[in-house]
């Protein structure tokens, strides 16, 4: 593995941008790969079979570009994959997101913890096994809001429709007393500040992006692997679906500066492996 290569990060769509901007910020000498699979989203109301396939097939694409680290930076794809590509490609460090529990069980004042994800990732081994181990005498109330996913996509974050589908969503929760909202998909960070407007203040919204940043710096120093200071990252973003539509939604939700300037590319599926788009 080596240090001047490139950091894979893969999502569903638009969402892994929110692990993306973090560490953008905390690691700024790092290329990155970024693939957007939009060929596919959602995947969260998806067979954790058929998202494992994507996913695999995103990871061997990756893998061809010799990338030296990966964030799946996808509750979805890591409930239903995280193990397999693991154990498929144990030389590779494999970074993978879970739903924070674990700070939210910290700092509840009421016992009451609302995790807010898809189907995909409720469905998983992973969901289970955060809860079995972080949440004990806590009342852990679980909601798929897979609209969001939608929402996020068209880059749509605060318009009445946004904010209606978050009331129907967190309401029943924060009636329940949560105090503590999980973030558990990577999209939901683009609504976090119209899900804190309609929780309220007393309701803290937890969003994984920025620790996930640190573990993948960590990993990094781990293994030797960061950049040198003198090198300027730069992203390549790439996506399974229309290139012009990805950048875009990338406009609406991290600014327009940013999506001007970008380098944009097309991957393409064929015969269920991912390569770039001819
Ligand atoms: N960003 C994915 C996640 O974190 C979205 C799931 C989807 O595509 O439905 O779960």
């Amino acid at each position: 593995m080596n240090r001047q290569n490139a950091i894979g990060v893969l999502d569903s769509g638009v969402g892994g941008l929110s692990v993306l901007r973090e560490m953008i910020a905390q690691l700024p000498h790092e290329d990155i790969l970024y693939v957007a699979d939009q060929a596919n989203v959602p995947y969260g109301p998806r067979t954790i079979e058929q998202v494992r396939e994507f996913v695999v097939g995103i990871t061997r694409f990756l893998m061809a570009q010799d990338v030296k680290l990966i964030v799946v930076a996808c509750n979805a794809a890591s409930a239903a994959a995280l193990y397999t590509v693991r154990d498929l490609f144990p030389a590779m460090s494999i970074v993978g997101m879970e739903p924070a529990v674990k700070p939210a069980a910290e700092q509840s004042q009421t016992g009451v913890i609302g995790v807010l994800a898809t189907q995909a990732t409720f469905q998983g081994e992973l969901y289970a096994s955060v809860v079995g181990r972080f949440a004990h005498g806590m009342q852990v109330e679980k909601r798929a809001c897979p609209e969001w996913v939608l929402l996020a996509e068209a880059g749509d974050t605060n318009s009445p429709a946004a904010y209606d589908s978050v009331r129907r969503c967190i309401t029943p929760l924060v009636e329940a007393g949560a105090d503590q909202l999980v973030l558990g998909c990577t999209h939901f960070p683009f609504l976090k500040a119209t899900i804190q407007d309609v929780a309220g203040p007393g309701v803290t919204i937890v969003d994984p992006s920025a620790a996930v940043a640190r573990q993948v710096g960590r990993v990094l120093d781990d293994h030797d692997l960061r950049q040198p200071d003198d090198h300027t990252g730069h992203v390549i973003y790439t996506s399974s679906g229309e290139t012009g539509a990805f950048q875009r939604v990338l406009g609406a939700l991290v600014g327009a500066q940013i999506a001007d300037a970008a380098d944009v590319r097309g991957v393409r599926w064929e015969n269920g492996q991912l390569d770039w788009a001819k």
